[in-house]
């Protein structure tokens, strides 16, 4: 065997048994009442394609979502992007928690910190051009 192959065959065969480790997502139920509700379909369709995958329920998950060791990396920032942000969870929480995470938005989008760099690299649609940023910056500032 070559070099190459002695170094590369071990990797794919171990990269192919950690598939069968098992993995489960939890299934929320998303209550229609709770969620983060607007009537601007441009700031909705804004949410949509760059912030809901981590920030609420309604995770669309891609194939290599269930590729070991990659959903840990993606159920870990879904995991953490919904603790510090929930849109699914938007109207249960106070009025003023509700003002402090719109300021938390502001912040983030205006900054270019959010949408993560490693979640806009594979959904290039998710990079959002300055006027994007703007509506979402407008918005949550008016709220
Ligand atoms: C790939 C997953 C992912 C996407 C997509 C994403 N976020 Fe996040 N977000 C996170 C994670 C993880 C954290 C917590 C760690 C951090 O602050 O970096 C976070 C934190 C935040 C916070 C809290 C910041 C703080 O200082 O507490 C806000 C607000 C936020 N995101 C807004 C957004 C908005 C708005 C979008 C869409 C424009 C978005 N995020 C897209 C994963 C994501």
């Amino acid at each position: 065997m070559s070099k190459t192959r002695k170094i590369l065959v071990p990797i794919v065969l171990a990269l192919g048994l950690i598939q069968f480790i098992p993995h489960n997502r939890d299934v929320v139920s998303v209550e229609p009442t709770a969620s983060f509700k607007t009537t601007n379909a441009e700031v909705k369709s804004i949410l949509d394609k760059a912030c809901m995958d981590c920030h609420s329920y309604e995770t669309t998950y891609p194939w290599y979502a269930n590729v070991v060791p990659v959903n840990y990396f993606l159920d870990n920032h879904i995991k953490e992007g919904r603790e510090h942000l929930n849109f699914s969870e938007w109207n249960m929480s106070p009025a003023g928690d509700q003002r402090h995470m719109a300021e938390e938005i502001v912040e983030v989008v205006s900054e270019k910190e959010m949408p993560m760099l490693t979640y806009w690299l594979v959904h290039w649609d998710a990079k959002l051009t300055d006027a994007e940023r703007k509506t979402l910056v407008d918005y949550f500032k008016s709220l």
